[in-house]
């Protein structure tokens, strides 16, 4: 099954609650090899209250180069923004997804989706292209499912978790979920992937959606709206691990 592209996950150690060492980023990165995915993306939080210092953007950088050789599949690196004021400030292209002019956000869990929107703008004013993660998991979604419409309208690219369509977090998050696929405003599925107990895999929803949604699923997996060449990606890393 695959080849995947996965936009979103938290494999690589940097001190957030995704993997805690090395050996378990490395864990993570095969296994979601194994399970289809070509084209993986580390993309640490970037908290309000634990932010890229420039130590932590070093250690975390070390980190991501001793996992990169050994992970079995292309590793890329981004992050994932959570909205908060002093970001606006700052210019997006420093968190930008690896090798594409896209970067990733998400709605805060709780409360209003006022920053996110400022966010997304501030990221689309320096030429960059927003992503808006997991949308169907926020209170602020919930609450008023016109917001993701407003969102997508927007032209910012949703981002639907694979758990979600699982049913992991819940009947709720599971039908939003799936409403966003079956009405287009959602155009991508990424695993948001943390620990062992919650991989970065994508091949059970890959699954689900093929029966749902027929052939149309493939783009939601595949790299294609981000833009990522998943073939290309296949072909330059199998020509490294040659050493050509
Ligand atoms: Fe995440």
């Amino acid at each position: 099954m695959g080849p995947f592209v996965d936009c979103h996950s938290h494999v690589v150690p940097s001190g957030d609650d995704g993997a805690a060492t090395i050996a378990d980023g490395l864990a993570l990165c095969r296994s979601a090899a194994e399970h289809g995915t070509a084209v993986l993306f580390a993309t640490p939080h970037i908290w309000p209250y634990f932010t890229l210092t420039a130590q932590r953007e070093q250690e975390l950088r070390d980190a991501f180069e001793r996992l990169r050789p050994r992970a079995g599949l292309e590793l890329r690196l981004g992050y994932e923004l959570t909205p908060a004021r002093p970001l606006l400030a700052e210019d997006p292209h420093r968190y930008v997804l690896e090798g594409t002019d896209r970067v990733l956000m998400e709605v805060p869990f709780t409360g209003p989706a006022d920053l996110t929107f400022e966010l997304a703008e501030h990221i689309e004013a320096a030429g960059l292209r927003p992503v808006i993660a997991h949308p169907e998991r926020t209170e602020a979604v919930l609450d008023d499912p016109s917001v993701a419409a407003e969102l997508a309208g927007r032209g910012w690219t949703l981002q639907v978790n694979a758990t979600s369509l699982t049913g992991r977090h819940g009947p709720e998050p599971e039908q939003l979920g799936w409403s966003f696929l079956e009405d287009g405003l959602a155009t991508v599925v990424a695993s948001d992937g943390h620990r062992t107990t919650r991989p970065a895999h994508l091949d059970d929803a890959y699954r689900l959606a093929r029966e749902r949604l027929g052939e149309g699923a493939i783009s939601l997996f595949d790299g294609s709206a981000l833009g990522v060449d998943v073939t290309q990606s296949q072909t330059a890393s199998r020509a490294a691990s040659r050493g050509a």
